[in-house]
């Protein structure tokens, strides 16, 4: 890997014959895998979408490239480092805020969380906060508490704190499949921004084709499991914000969804 500056272009991940199987795997039965046969480079920077059904392995991957969960065989690397377990320039957006945010922190202490954790002064804790709260449009919500926000403040609550710990490489699961449609379309528009002003690599996981249009430079879409591949490659080469209403956009989205139909 070639030493850069911070701030600059992260690192590209590859992945190569990446599976992956829960069993113990010791028997003498083929082992039943889950993710199989997985080769995949996702730039330094890009928008990258993993697209596919219910239950075909997309959180496992995504918790794989976390470094959550171990692999069965295969590589997944950083630039030159094979991924073995979580570390500081991955970050994860779960779709429930809930399970990630501290209730009885406010949203400025649930932002400053990690920060306060890696002993940064105050007064720069506060600097970076006010920075992120503001990015992801919750000035103002900084004193309350996360029960008196809606979901879709509290998916901001989650993301300002994600990127207070300026991961190079955010990993979102569904992040937004629990808002309402406005709140999510919101969002969507939001995360552009803030990818396009942070210039981080986005890994976005979801099984809704608009979705996938609307956000990523690439979409790789996942085989129904067990043994789930990536079988297709899109380029989306479509300048941002993208629109429903866009004729190439459309024109995409029942290309997309004719894999599905099958
Ligand atoms: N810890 C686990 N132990 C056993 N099976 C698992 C575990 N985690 C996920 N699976 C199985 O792996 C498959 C893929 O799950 P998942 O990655 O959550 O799919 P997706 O995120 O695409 O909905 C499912 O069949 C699920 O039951
Ligand atoms: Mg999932």
């Amino acid at each position: 890997m070639t030493s850069q500056p911070a701030g600059q272009t992260p690192a590209a991940i590859r992945i190569e014959n990446l599976r992956k199987s829960f069993q113990a795997g010791t028997g003498s039965r083929e082992p039943h895998y889950i993710i199989k046969d997985i080769d995949l480079t996702i730039k330094g920077g890009e928008f990258f979408i993993l697209l596919g059904p219910s239950g075909c392995g997309k959180s496992t991957l995504l918790n794989m490239i976390a470094g959550f969960i171990g692999k069965t065989e295969g590589r997944i690397a950083l630039g030159d480092n094979e991924i073995e377990r979580p570390g500081s320039e991955r970050a994860m957006v779960f779709q429930q805020a809930d399970a990630s945010l501290f209730p009885w922190l406010t949203v400025r202490e649930n932002v400053e969380f990690g920060l306060r954790m890696k002993k940064v002064p105050k007064a720069r804790r506060k600097e970076v906060s006010d920075r992120y709260i503001a990015l992801v449009g919750l000035a103002g919500h900084e004193n309350k508490f996360p029960k008196e926000l809606s979901g879709g403040m509290k998916q901001r609550v989650q993301l300002a704190r994600v990127l207070a710990n300026d991961p190079a490489i955010l990993l979102m699961d569904e992040p937004f499949g629990a808002l309402d449609a406005m709140t999510r379309r919101t969002m969507q528009k939001e995360l552009i921004r803030i990818w396009q002003e942070t210039k981080k690599t986005v890994i976005f996981v979801t099984h809704d084709i608009q979705e996938a249009i609307l956000l990523g430079q690439r979409i790789g879409i996942m085989s129904v499991g067990p043994s789930s591949r990536i079988t297709d490659l899109y380029d989306i080469p479509l300048a941002y914000p993208r629109d429903l209403s866009d004729p190439n956009v459309l024109d995409l989205l029942s290309t997309i969804e004719s894999h599905f139909d099958e």
